[in-house]
């Protein structure tokens, strides 16, 4: 399983890099207009840092200003994932980047159908949004479970990047799925590492290895 941090800020890109365990980025114009910089000053700062997949969405409503959009994105970088909205425009724009070779992102997916969609259309990566779908009273993490049930009935390449992450269990819930990757905030990415037993056990070895003999 792949784990992207989903984030502009390069304190957090920085910190969870030096883990070595991360794979990827992904990032939205919210996330972007956090941090005050130019958006492809930020993109480019962001992928000296990491070598793997970048998301940059495009802003365009229409295919044309997408594909637009989506060709120059990709020329900044060779780690750039152009992201299109998932709407009739966002799927026409997948379907003509695609063709050209540019991995294009498929974000904001609320449903089965819509991934489907997505996957036929080309999409490199397909993003389900978990969390805002919990926060309507919907569960996210089934919707995890069709997709990738889907995928692998169609043998679709199209990898399943589970978003909206909000904890640790829906990590686990979509490991336990199969899902390709998760991509997550940076409070998610540090309680991944932590357990308060191992904290525990460190001071407890520690504290005992003081009374270990030093032979000179
Ligand atoms: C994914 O690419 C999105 O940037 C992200 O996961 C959205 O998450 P949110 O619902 O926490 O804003």
């Amino acid at each position: 399983m792949k784990f992207f941090l989903d984030t502009a800020n390069i304190d957090e890109i920085r910190d969870a890099a030096s883990t070595g365990v991360l794979d990827g980025i992904t990032t939205n114009p919210t996330l972007i207009s956090k941090e005050g910089n130019a958006f492809e000053d930020q993109l480019l700062k962001i992928c000296s840092l990491v070598d793997g997949p970048v998301s940059a969405e495009t802003v365009s409503r229409d295919a044309g200003g997408m594909i637009e959009e989506g060709r120059h994105l990709a020329k900044l970088h060779r780690n750039i994932v152009v992201k299109c909205p998932m709407t009739k425009d966002g799927l026409k724009a997948t379907k003509i980047l695609s063709g050209e070779r540019i991995r294009v992102n498929v974000t904001l997916v609320f449903s089965a159908p819509q991934a489907i969609m997505a996957a036929k259309a080309g999409a490199y990566f397909v993003s389900p949004f978990v969390g805002r779908l919990d926060d309507v009273g919907q569960s996210g993490m089934d919707l995890i479970r069709d997709i990738v049930t889907i995928f692998n009935n169609y043998e679709y390449k199209t990898e399943v990047l589970v978003a909206s992450i909000r904890n640790p269990i829906h990590v686990v819930q979509a490991a336990l799925m199969g899902a390709d990757i998760c991509t997550m905030p940076a409070k998610v990415f540090e309680q991944l590492f932590k357990h308060p037993l191992t904290d525990k056990g460190v001071e407890q070895f520690l504290k005992d290895w003081e009374r270990v003999p030093v032979i000179k």
